[in-house]
């Protein structure tokens, strides 16, 4: 805020403060009368019959207004309300703010400290455990990955054991730690539209989808030139790329012609943010525990 702003926003609160006070007490004396028989205290207003008492407002209401201006000054004083003028006791939402987060790590790290010393495949096994999990999930990672961890069109299915980069706990601690950044290069201008078709028809083939075998015949030999090196050669992926498996029938971006075709033209570059500074690592562990136990099979989740 300039100087010029923080003097006009502190003059015209004070001045304000002023006049409401000034005109609390200029009111305050009922003009004195000789004779002070109830008729003679009216004010002379009538209206429909009903006449108004010139009476002073009630002691306790005008003490009570005395009292928020009391108030006002020894909060304007303390706190920061006068424009830039920060306040005798310094304080500000970021401070707040900053020790309410030290509160609540101190609270949690209790509460998560017995937990960090266990292994992710027996807390996945613990109902309390995963119970807070499902809460952290809930309020951190729903929002991509859908409440039961379903997935969506572009963001994994974290419930169906196929992995982008590994379902092993420390690779799910991992990817959720740090992030990951999928890297799928669009081909439009390598393989021009009727490359992309045939590969598309080739892709299509590997997890035994309805294609076109002379087009699919025709881009197995785009894929070996160009897929491989990040799909395996047999399509069935490599985690160390997060380059998904193809032949398993199960799709990110989805698995129809019209789909893979603009995957193949445009590339796709997923990204799974860092939690690392956000979550902090008592509570990344017990994440990598729930999304672990998403994936048990049935009659060992909690
Ligand atoms: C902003 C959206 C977003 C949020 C929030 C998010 N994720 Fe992700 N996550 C993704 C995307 C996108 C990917 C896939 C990355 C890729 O395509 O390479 C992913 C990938 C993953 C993977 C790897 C899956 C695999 O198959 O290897 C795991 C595990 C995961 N997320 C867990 C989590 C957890 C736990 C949270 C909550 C702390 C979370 N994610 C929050 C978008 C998100
Ligand atoms: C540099 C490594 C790399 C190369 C080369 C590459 N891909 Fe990919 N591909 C990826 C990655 C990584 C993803 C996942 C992208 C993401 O997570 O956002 C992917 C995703 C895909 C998908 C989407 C799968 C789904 O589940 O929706 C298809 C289809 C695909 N690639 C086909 C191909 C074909 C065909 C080629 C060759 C023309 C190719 N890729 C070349 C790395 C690569």
């Amino acid at each position: 805020m300039s100087t010029f702003w923080s003097l006009w926003i502190i003059g015209l609160t004070l001045t304000n403060l002023v006049l409401v006070l000034w005109v609390l007490l200029a009111n305050r004396k009922v003009a004195v009368r000789d004779d002070e028989s109830p008729e003679n205290r009216t004010t002379g207003h009538v209206y429909d019959g009903i006449e108004e008492y010139d009476n002073p407002l009630p002691r306790w209401w005008f003490k009570m207004f005395i009292a928020t201006f009391v108030f006002a000054g020894g909060y304007l004083a303390i706190y920061p309300g006068l424009g830039s003028f920060e306040g005798l006791a310094g304080w500000t939402q970021e401070k707040q703010l900053a020790q309410q987060q030290q509160k609540a790590d101190a609270l949690y790290s209790e509460q998560f400290g017995k937990y960090n010393a266990m292994p992710i495949e027996e807390l996945a096994r613990d109902p309390e455990a995963m119970k807070m999990g499902l809460r952290l999930f809930a309020n951190n990672c729903a929002v991509c990955h859908g409440a039961d961890g379903g997935g969506n069109h572009g963001f994994p299915n974290l419930t169906d054991n196929d992995w982008l980069y590994g379902g092993n706990p420390a690779t799910i601690k991992q990817t959720i730690t740090l992030g990951r950044k999928g890297v799928m290069p669009p081909w439009a201008s390598i393989l021009g539209e009727d490359g992309v078709h045939e590969t598309a028809e080739y892709v299509l083939s590997l997890s035994g989808r309805e294609h076109d075998a002379e087009l699919a015949a025709a881009g197995a030999t785009h894929f070996k030139q160009n897929c491989v090196a990040c799909h395996g050669a047999d399509g069935e992926g490599v985690q160390a790329m997060g380059a998904p498996n193809l032949t398993d029938d199960i799709w990110l971006y989805g698995g129809e012609p019209a789909d893979i075709r603009q995957t193949l033209r445009l590339g796709r570059n997923g990204v799974m943010p860092a939690q690392q500074e956000l979550l902090k690592e008592s509570r990344i562990h017990l994440l990598a525990a729930y999304v672990y136990s998403l994936s048990l099979p049935y009659d060992e989740q909690e």
